[in-house]
C-alpha cells in the first residue's frame, strides 16, 4: 500500500512539474511576443512626429498649403491662430488706420496668439507658412518664433502672396528666433498642384 501512494505521490509529482514546465514555455513565448511588439512600436513612433507644419493663415490660402505639405509629408500640423480674430476691417490694406497697417508699420508690434501652444520635442523639421503681409511676415509669426526654441530644428519658411516672394521673411523669422537651422524656403502659389509641391520639397537644401 506504501508502495502504491508512493507511486502515485511521484506519478502526480512528475504530471505537475510537466504542466508547469509547458505553462512556463508559453509563458516565455508570450513576454518575447510581447517585448518583440513594443520594439516594433518603438521603431515605429520613432520614424513618426519628426515633421510638424506651422502655419497662420488670415484667408485659407496658406492653410490650403499647408495641409498639402503635411500630406505629402506625413507631418503633424499646428495652427497659429491670433487670440483676437483678424477681421476683413483689419486686413484693409488700402486703410492706413487698419488694424493689419497699424501692425505691419511696427516692427515691434507682437499680436498675441490664441491656439494652445504647441510642444516641439521630438521634431527635427518645421515647415513655417504665412501670408506676406506689405512685402514682410505678418507679425504674429514674430510672436510665434519668439515664443519657441528651435534648437537641432531645420527650419523650412514658405509663404503665399498676391505675387510678392518671400523676400526677407524667412530671414527676419530666422533673427527674431535665434535659433533653428533656417532654410531660405520660398513663395508658394496658393493652388499649387501636389506634384510641384513634391518637386519643391525634394529641391529643398
Ligand atoms: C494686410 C495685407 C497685406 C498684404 N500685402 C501683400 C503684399 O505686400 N504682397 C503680396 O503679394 N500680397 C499681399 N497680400 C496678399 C496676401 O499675401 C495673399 O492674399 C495671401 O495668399 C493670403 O494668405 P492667407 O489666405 O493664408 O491669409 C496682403 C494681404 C493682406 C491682408
Amino acid at each position: 500500500m506504501r508502495k502504491l501512494l508512493s507511486l502515485l505521490l511521484a506519478l502526480c509529482l512528475i504530471i505537475g512539474l510537466t504542466a508547469c514546465s509547458g505553462g512556463s514555455s508559453e509563458e516565455a513565448a508570450e513576454t518575447d511576443n510581447t517585448a518583440e511588439t513594443a520594439a516594433e512600436e518603438q521603431t515605429d513612433s520613432s520614424s513618426v512626429g519628426e515633421t510638424l507644419v506651422v502655419y497662420f493663415s488670415a484667408t485659407g490660402n496658406t492653410k490650403g498649403v499647408a495641409e498639402k505639405i503635411a500630406s505629402i509629408t506625413g507631418a503633424d500640423i499646428y495652427e497659429i491662430k491670433a487670440a483676437q480674430e483678424y477681421t476683413e476691417a483689419d486686413l484693409d490694406w488700402n486703410d492706413d488706420d487698419s488694424r493689419s497697417t497699424h501692425e505691419q508699420n511696427d516692427p515691434s508690434a507682437r499680436p498675441e496668439i490664441g491656439s494652445d501652444p504647441v510642444s516641439l520635442e521630438g521634431y527635427k523639421t518645421i515647415y513655417i507658412g504665412y501670408p506676406i503681409w506689405w512685402g514682410e511676415e505678418p507679425r504674429i509669426m514674430d510672436t510665434f518664433v519668439e515664443s519657441y526654441e528651435f534648437d537641432g530644428i531645420t527650419m523650412i519658411p514658405f509663404c503665399t502672396s498676391g505675387g510678392s516672394g518671400i523676400g526677407k521673411s524667412g530671414q527676419n523669422l530666422a533673427e527674431n528666433a535665434g535659433s533653428g537651422n533656417w532654410l531660405e524656403g520660398g513663395r508658394l502659389e496658393s493652388g499649387i498642384s501636389e506634384d510641384d509641391l513634391k518637386a519643391w520639397i525634394e529641391g529643398l537644401e
